[in-house]
C-alpha cells in the first residue's frame, strides 16, 4: 500500500501546506542502491572526554571521506571518555555547533562506554548519553538518524559503524547497540560480498519481510534456502529461483521441522533467520484459546524448537548467526495483541538468555530485529486510521520498508559482527511506542 501522504509532502505544494498546518513532514529516506552505496558527503569525527579508542583507521575504512568545511553527511562523536557531568558539557560543546549543518538523511553516531558498576559518576554520565541520543533522534528531523554504540574496541565495531554510517540503516534510529570484545574470525572479510560461501535459511521467505531478507542475503553472497508453508509453495519457488537458491516447503510448527531442515542441509547452515510470523488479533476478553495457541506456536515455540534442534544436531556452523524477529509490540505492548506481544517478548527473552551460551558453546551469535511499522501485506490489512497513526508515530514520520529489516539482518549476520551478540535492534524509525 503506497504511502500517498509521503509522496504528497515531497511536492512543493505539499511541503507548503503541511508546514502551514503543522502536520508531520516526513523526508524521503535515502536507501542503499548499487548506484548510491554510500552517504553523499563527508564524515566529521568529534571527541568528548579523553578517549582510548583507536578510531581513525576504522573510520577511514568506512569509505566516507572527512567532511571539510561543507555539510557533513555523518558525525561520529566519541564520548567513551565521558566520566562525569563536566564531560557531558563537552558533548554539548561538540555537537551544538554542527548539528544544524548535518545533511538530510545524515547520521549521528554517538560512541559510549559500558557502564562502570564501580563508578556511579561514570555510569550516570554514560547513561545520560542514552537519553541524549534518544532525544536528539526525536528532534533532529529531515530523515537524519541518531544512534548510540557502546563499545570498548573500535575494530570489533567496524561492521556496526559501516552499517550505521551507510544508507543501509535508513530506518534505524534511537537505538543503543552494545558491541562486545573482538571475536576471532577465521577468514579475512570480503566487505563487498561478505556472505560468499555461506548458507542462509530464512523462514517465511515467500513474501514480505522474509523475501526481502532472502534477497539481501543473496546480494551479499549467501546461498539462500527459502522456507515457507506448502500453501505458499509457488511464491517460495519463485523467490528461490530468482535468487539462485532452493525452496524448502514445510510448516515450521511441525514437531520434526528441525530434523527436516537438518536433513535438507547435510553440509550445514551458517545463518538461521527466524522470520515467519503470524497475527491473530483480538482483545483478551474475546480471544479463543486457538488464536492464542497458534500465534505462540508460530512466533515462539517453533523458534525455540528449531533453534534447539539445529544447535544440537550441529547443523549450525561455528562463526554463524541466528537472527530472530521480535516486534515493537513485544517491547511496548499493543491493544488487541496480547498473544502476539507475548510471543514477541518471548523471542527477546530467548535471545538474551541464549546469546552468551550459544557464542561460548557453539561459536554462534544470537540477535533479534524488532520491526516497527513496515509496509507489507500484514500492515496493509490494518484499518486506514490505525494504519495512518502507525505510520506517522515515529521520528521519521513514515513506515519502513521490508528492505530496512533485511539490511539490519544482513549486518547482524555479517561475519565481522561476531562482537554483536544478544542485541535487540529495533527497525522502527524510532517509534514513539516503547523504550
Ligand atoms: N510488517 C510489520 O510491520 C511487522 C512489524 C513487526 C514485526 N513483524 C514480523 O516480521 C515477520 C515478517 O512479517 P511480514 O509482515 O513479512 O509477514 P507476512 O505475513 O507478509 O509474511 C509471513 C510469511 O511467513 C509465512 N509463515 C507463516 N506461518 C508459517 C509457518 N507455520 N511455517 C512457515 N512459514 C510460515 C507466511 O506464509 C508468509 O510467507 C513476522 O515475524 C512478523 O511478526 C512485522
Amino acid at each position: 500500500m503506497a504511502d500517498r501522504y509521503l509522496s504528497f509532502t515531497g511536492t512543493a505544494p505539499g511541503r507548503f501546506l503541511t508546514r502551514r498546518l503543522g502536520l508531520p513532514q516526513p523526508a524521503a529516506l535515502v536507501r542503499w542502491s548499487p548506484e548510491r552505496p554510500a552517504l553523499a558527503g563527508g564524515l566529521r569525527h568529534l571527541t568528548a572526554g579523553t578517549s582510548g579508542l583507536d578510531l581513525p583507521p576504522v573510520l577511514a575504512r568506512t569509505g566516507i571521506g572527512p567532511a571539510g568545511s561543507d555539510r557533513a553527511a555523518a558525525v561520529v562523536l566519541d564520548a567513551t571518555g565521558v566520566r562525569d557531568v563536566e564531560g557531558l558539557a563537552e558533548v554539548h560543546a561538540a555537537l551544538h555547533p554542527v548539528v544544524r549543518s548535518i545533511a538530510a538523511s545524515g547520521r549521528v553516531v554517538v560512541l559510549g562506554a559500558p557502564l562502570d558498576p564501580a563508578d556511579h559518576h561514570q555510569a550516570a554520565a554514560q547513561q545520560a548519553l542514552e537519553g541524549f541520543t534518544r532525544s536528539l533522534g526525536k528532534e533532529i528531523g529531515r530523515g537524519r538518524t541518531v544512534n548510540l554504540v557502546r563499545l570498548t574496541d573500535a575494530s570489533a565495531a567496524e561492521s556496526t559503524l559501516r552499517f550505521l554510517l551507510s544508507p543501509k540503516s535508513a530506518y534505524v534510529s534511537g537505538q543503543v547497540i552494545e558491541v562486545g570484545p573482538p571475536q576471532e574470525t577465521t577468514t579475512p572479510v570480503d566487505w563487498a560480498r561478505p556472505l560468499t560461501g555461506r548458507t542462509a535459511l530464512v523462514t517465511g521467505a515467500a513474501r514480505g519481510i522474509g523475501e526481502a531478507v532472502a534477497e539481501t542475503l543473496a546480494r551479499e553472497g549467501a546461498r539462500v534456502v527459502v522456507l515457507d508453508v506448502p500453501q505458499a509453495g509457488q511464491d517460495a519457488r519463485r523467490v528461490a529461483d530468482r535468487l539462485g537458491g532452493t525452496a524448502l516447503l514445510l510448516d515450521i510448527t511441525a514437531a520434526d521441522a528441525g530434523a527436516r531442515i537438518a536433513e535438507a542441509l547435510p553440509d550445514g547452515l551458517d545463518l538461521l533467520i527466524h522470520n515467519a510470523g503470524i497475527t491473530r488479533d483480538r482483545r483478551l476478553v474475546n480471544m479463543p484459546a486457538e488464536r492464542w495457541i497458534s500465534v505462540l506456536e508460530v512466533n515462539l515455540a517453533s523458534v525455540l524448537r528449531t533453534t534447539d534442534a539445529l544447535l544440537k544436531a550441529g547443523t549450525l556452523k561455528r562463526g554463524g548467526s541466528i537472527v530472530a524477529t521480535a516486534s515493537i509490540a513485544g517491547l511496548a505492548g499493543n491493544a488487541g495483541q496480547t498473544n502476539y506481544g507475548a510471543s514477541k517478548a518471548g523471542v527477546v527473552g530467548l535471545v538474551r538468555s541464549l546469546a552468551p551460551r550459544a557464542l561460548a558453546e557453539h561459536g554462534v551469535t544470537v540477535n533479534a530485529v524488532a520491526p516497527g511499522f513496515i509496509e507489507t501485506k500484514m500492515t496493509a490489512a490494518i484499518p486506514l486510521f490505525i494504519r495512518e497513526a502507525g505510520r506517522r508515530m515515529n521520528s521519521l514520520a513514515q513506515g519502513g520498508l521490508p528492505v530496512d529489516v533485511a539490511e539490519t539482518t544482513a549486518w547482524l549476520a555479517h561475519p565481522a559482527s561476531g562482537a554483536v551478540n544478544g542485541q535487540i535492534v529495533r527497525v522502527c524509525g524510532q517509534s514513539l511506542l516503547g523504550a
